[in-house]
């Protein structure tokens, strides 16, 4: 019996292990719940009485032996794999990747439009998106029951605080009154934001899109002054030739309307396509604000008027970049995002 555990402590004294892997791998083996140790340990019991003393000192040499030996193991096991890591870690190498993702192509065409319009004096203005009738309808000159709220199907909500009828935004005009309500002319500002309408989704519409308003008003604005910001923005986001034209229109809150179409050009069969065979591409709405507004808006229209206009960030995207289907914005397939990362911004 003693004889075996003398033998194991030969044995132990010259384990070797080159790896951490393979240290415990003898850790387990000699000190596991079933390792030669523990053996021994219940073998302690078949030791006649005068050897148990001996025996178990014997035994506990083992033991702490077989403890030091395989924690020194370990830890040059350790260092070592340590120190071939260090050999390898070669400075000059370059860095892993780090994915940043890129940026949303609505967030790209929105910077830029902000640009153009910073350019020329315009500041940034937000509102919530969930609205009251007096901001999104009512101060902009849509009467109650008046058939043009129809032209905006209308996602209303609950307040459940109160009885008040509260909407979805279905255009950031609302923001525009909020400005107006707030501060006095001059007024020089564009308000991006997202809004909502009660579309049946296809490639052609959405429940949802976004939009860029913009609003100027000071002492003697006129139409022209419009027409000319508006070319201003035409040349600076389509190019230097670009060319606009104001077809009639009507919206409520602005008097004259008109609808801008900006020149695409008609040489080709996408060129048919995205402009319906007129060379001509819709991209905004605007007129002069009508009286009503301002005085709704505590602004005097006999001192002061101003234009207002308003493009869809998302069909602006669109010619841009070729995309076909609205459906895409929102299905955040990184397929599709992905190739807007060469962008910058
Ligand atoms: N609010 C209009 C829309 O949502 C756009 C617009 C803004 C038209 C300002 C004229 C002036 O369609």
């Amino acid at each position: 019996m003693l004889s075996k555990v003398e033998e194991l402590i030969k044995e132990v004294k010259s384990l070797q292990a080159d790896s951490a892997d393979v240290a415990e791998k003898l850790r387990i083996k000699y000190l596991g719940q079933k390792g030669k140790v523990k053996d021994l340990f219940a073998d302690f019991r078949n030791v006649p009485g005068d050897k148990k003393k001996e025996f178990g000192q014997k035994l506990n040499e083992l033991k702490n032996l077989a403890e030091d030996k395989i924690a020194e193991l370990k830890s040059a096991t350790e260092d070592n794999s340590h120190s071939k890591q260090q050999k390898f870690h070669d400075l000059s190498l370059p860095g892993e990747e780090v994915a940043v993702g890129s940026r949303h192509p609505i967030s790209l065409v929105r910077q830029e439009i902000i640009e153009v319009f910073s350019r020329i004096g315009f500041t940034v203005s937000e509102g919530p998106e969930v609205e009251d009738d007096w901001h999104n309808f009512t101060a902009l000159n849509f009467p109650e029951e008046h058939p043009a709220r129809d032209m905006q199907d209308t996602f209303f909500v609950k307040n459940v605080f109160s009885d008040e009828e509260l909407a979805l935004r279905t255009h950031t005009s609302s923001v525009q009154v909020r400005v107006m309500e707030n501060e006095k002319p001059p007024i020089r500002t564009i308000s991006p934001g997202r809004v909502f309408r009660n579309e049946a989704i296809s490639a052609r519409a959405h429940c949802m899109f976004h939009q860029i308003e913009g609003l100027y008003i000071d002492e003697a604005v006129s139409f022209a002054d419009m027409k000319q910001t508006l070319l201003y923005f035409a040349r600076e986001y389509f190019g230097e030739k670009a060319k606009i034209r104001l077809r009639p229109s009507y919206f409520p809150f602005t008097e004259p309307s008109a609808e801008v179409d900006v020149w695409w050009g008609l040489e080709n069969e996408s060129d048919y396509r995205i402009t319906k065979g007129t060379g001509w591409l819709e991209i905004m709405g605007c007129g002069m604000v009508d009286p009503n507004v301002l005085k709704n808006c505590n602004i005097d229209p006999e001192v002061y008027s101003g234009y207002a206009f308003g493009m869809g960030i998302e069909r602006i995207a669109m010619n841009k970049y070729g995309i076909n289907d609205l459906r895409m914005y929102f299905e955040n397939d990184v397929r599709f995002l992905r190739q807007f990362s060469g962008a910058t911004h």
